[in-house]
């Protein structure tokens, strides 16, 4: 027992794993509730409780979406992080304005539309998914520094504290990260970095439960308190940035670091069913289609169809399935390429769009003629937050793929994104992942790849009215999109709405995806009849949702997930 404890007493000393019997493995993580004042709807539990510890200490709206995006950083080290970007929808009640910044990563100046290609012109899937030369330039931290310099009350180093205690006192390895970990050990494992960060000594996966700690991480957020954006983007972490890169034969440069700058954009915006939708525009193709896909059936009768009813389904796979077509023809980062935001919203263009879709059978993706859509991982993470005074966040950050690159920038604890995979290597050629990509969506450098990314803000009579988003690649889209019917269309309290089963369709490839709890083995039989090719999937999202109830506010983390949604009073 002795030389156990001394065992891992040195473990303890020379790694950053600390070893400590999992006797609670997560506890029960409350996916509901109801508040007068604050509500916070995270994907983990100190993630929320770092934006209402926010709160607490008098700080606004603003100070707890900082908070909770350097805690989620660190809580979510898969998913999102400081090395990667993200995109927030905020609403300003006193001015009834909904703003939209984009700190998204962007392609390193040195970046070519044939860095992925062989010479003979052959794609190379894998480089712009793992290693340095998937990295693209973060963005997070500069967006976060210049959205609370404009906007935030409290000191900025006290917005930064929660993340630098959580990374520094850690947190018990929960199911999702623990299957991540595994998922990409083989790779993960060959950076010393991650190896001694998240393996045992002998370079397996900690059970579940172990106390998680970040101590290079929380140096480097130290550093973020106390020197700003310049804390990430010059001195020694930027230097550990480019030496890591170089070393590695990455593209990323220290002026790329120097000249991030976040973009601060129109968001788009609907009405539908007398609500106004008000969600992310292009680089981000999320805003566009929730919106295409909620007026393309709003005048379709789905709450008398029934919510899993054959034919409210099949209409809204098809509506679906012209939304992402219409993805795949026109989006990309408006910075470099007209995107037709004003037409693909248009009135008469989405009534035409509606009245297209065929009642009695599926249309098959060929029929549709265009071109496939890029590839996009399952991962990234949302957050919702809404205070007292009626303002509402809702932010959705990303390091795109699980682990992003593999590569952490030595010596910080900063895991790099692999977002450059967002981006099309090639128009027209299948990757890894069975995809293709357009023209829009090719890479130059410092341009934007396409993302899905869907924060949406929902008013009502100039107030508010619900907030939400989540994770998972394209596939966000569609589950914000069904969160919305399920809430207006089928009248379903919040926590149904969420919990529903989801279906997906992206046009490409061309079947019609179901997650449990699944329709009825009657219902799937008669959308096959229809000529859907139905599959079951489990699709990853995750929506963090808040609705306004008359006395405050209904929070609701997904049930899927391992979230928490707690209010203050
Ligand atoms: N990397 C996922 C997205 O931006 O949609």
């Amino acid at each position: 027992m002795r030389s156990l404890f001394l065992f891992f007493l040195l473990l303890g000393c020379s790694h950053q794993v600390r070893i400590v019997a999992p006797t609670v493995v997560q506890p029960r993580v409350a996916h509901e509730s109801v508040a007068k004042s604050e509500m916070v709807t995270a994907q983990g539990a100190g993630t929320t409780r770092a934006a209402l510890s926010i709160f607490q200490r008098g700080g606004n709206i603003i100070d707890a979406f900082v908070a909770a995006s350097f805690a989620i950083s660190v809580e979510r080290p898969h998913s999102t992080g400081i090395g990667g970007g993200g995109f927030l929808l905020y609403y300003h009640r006193a001015e009834n304005k909904v703003y939209a910044f984009d700190f998204r990563e962007i392609a390193p100046l040195a970046a070519t539309a044939t860095m992925y290609l062989t010479k003979k012109g052959d794609p190379q899937p894998l480089l712009s998914q793992e290693g340095a030369l998937a990295v693209a330039n973060p963005g997070l931290v500069r967006g976060l520094f210049e959205i609370h310099r404009r906007f935030g009350s409290l000191p900025w180093k006290e917005t930064v504290a929660p993340a630098i205690k959580l990374a520094r006192e850690g947190f018990p390895l929960y199911e999702e990260l623990h299957e991540a970990l595994e998922d990409r050990r083989e790779v993960f494992i060959l950076d010393p970095g991650a190896r001694s960060t998240f393996y045992t000594s002998e370079g397996r996966t900690p059970n579940l439960g172990t106390t998680i700690v970040q101590e290079n991480l929380a140096r480097t957020l130290e550093l973020i308190a106390d020197k700003g954006a310049d804390g990430f983007y010059r001195g020694p972490v930027a230097d550990a940035i480019i030496k890591t890169i170089r070393s590695k034969r990455g593209l990323l440069s220290y002026r790329d670091l120097r000249t991030y700058s976040m973009v601060e954009r129109t968001p788009v915006k609907g009405s539908y069913k007398g609500l106004q939708i008000h969600s992310m525009p292009p680089p981000s193709s999320g805003g566009i289609h929730v919106i295409q896909i909620l007026k393309m059936l709003e005048k379709h009768p789905l709450r008398s169809l029934g919510p899993q009813s054959t034919e409210a389904v099949h209409l809204t796979a098809n509506a679906m399935q012209r939304a992402f077509l219409d993805r795949a023809s026109y989006l990309g980062d408006p910075d470099f390429h007209p995107v037709p935001t004003k037409e693909l919203l248009d009135e008469r263009y989405l009534s035409r769009l509606s009245g297209s879709i065929k009642t009695r059978k599926a249309m098959k993706a060929d029929q549709l003629k265009a071109i496939p859509l890029a590839y996009e991982s399952s991962d990234t993470t949302h957050f919702t937050i809404a205070d007292r005074a009626g303002n509402l966040v809702a932010s959705t950050q990303t390091i795109n793929g699980w682990f992003g690159s593999a590569v952490m920038a030595e010596g910080t604890g900063i895991i790099l994104n692999n977002e450059m995979d967002d981006f099309a290597q090639k128009v027209g050629v299948q990757n890894l992942y069975g995809a293709v990509g357009g023209q829009n969506n090719l890479i130059q450098p410092r341009k934007r790849p396409l993302s899905s990314m869907s924060p949406t803000i929902i008013t009502k009579d100039n107030g508010p009215f619900m907030a939400l988003g989540s994770p998972s690649g394209t596939r966000i889209i569609t589950c914000v999109a069904q969160t919305i019917l399920n809430t207006v269309e089928f009248e379903m309290p919040l926590y149904e709405a969420v919990a529903a089963t989801r279906i997906h369709q992206q046009w490409m490839p061309d079947v019609l995806k179901v997650e449990a709890p699944f329709l009825t083995p009657a219902v799937e039989a008669e959308l096959r009849e229809k000529g859907h090719q139905v599959v079951h999937e489990k699709l990853g999202c995750s929506i963090q949702a808040i609705r306004k109830t008359p006395d405050g506010w209904h929070g609701v983390s997904d049930p899927r997930g391992e979230g928490l949604a707690l209010g203050l009073n």
